[in-house]
């Protein structure tokens, strides 16, 4: 059976865990029980990076910085998870990925875009999900899901502007690469959500064997 490689994207608060589980249960009754993993941190390595990156101490840290270690986190991640995965025929879904990358670092932090693209080209070597879903909401809507959390990492903590530039980026991506992303209104019922994608999954996704 050949893999499926599915993406979560959106910005913080949008829902992806909550939506990803969901997915996960609907693929198994399906008949295709799927990997669910996240970036950053989906691996050993990955959980060490994380905390490096997300750590609100590091208020100095450069977006190149930043960059390269989303980048390490992402390289360790397809080498030791994702590949290795799909190779086995299984259906992975992964919150965020390359176009994390292309919206936090590139249109939030006005990194280079073509830069990221040579970034996600050295970690990912070209690897690209067959299916991208962008979960949309209003950056108020998905501050405030954000704020009863007892600490915001260094990265929720950059407030408003910020989380408004991440969602025009995405919104830019999904208009750009309309075939393999698809933005989803994410406010509202969360099985209102689920529906919405798991009919996007159903249409997309090939059948066993
Ligand atoms: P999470 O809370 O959804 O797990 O994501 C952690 C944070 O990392 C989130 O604020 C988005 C950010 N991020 C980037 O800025 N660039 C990236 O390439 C990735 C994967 C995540």
């Amino acid at each position: 059976m050949k893999g499926f490689f599915i993406t979560l994207e959106g910005p913080d608060g949008g829902g992806k865990t909550t939506q990803a589980k969901l997915l996960l249960e609907f693929l198994e009754e399906q008949g295709r029980p799927g990997l669910h993993t996240v970036e950053p941190g989906g691996t050993e390595i990955g959980r060490a990076i994380r905390a490096l990156v997300l750590n609100p101490r590091w208020r100095q840290m450069a977006s190149r910085t930043e960059l390269l270690l989303m980048a390490a986190d992402r390289a360790q991640h397809v080498a030791e998870v994702i590949r290795p995965a799909l190779a086995a025929g299984q259906v992975v879904v992964c919150e965020r990925y390359v176009d994390s990358s292309l919206a936090y670092q590139g249109y939030g932090l006005g990194e280079d875009l073509r830069l990221i693209d040579q970034a996600n080209e050295l970690a990912a070597g070209g690897l690209l999900p067959d299916l991208t879903i962008v979960l949309d909401v209003e950056p108020a809507t998905a501050l405030a899901r954000t704020a009863c959390r007892t600490q915001r990492d260094r990265i929720e903590g950059r407030g408003l502007e910020f989380q408004a530039r991440v969602r025009e980026g995405y919104q830019k991506l999904c208009a750009a690469f309309p075939e393999r992303m698809h933005l989803i209104s994410a406010e509202g019922d969360v099985k209102a959500v689920h529906r919405r994608i798991a009919e996007l999954v159903a249409s997309r996704i090939p059948g066993r064997g």
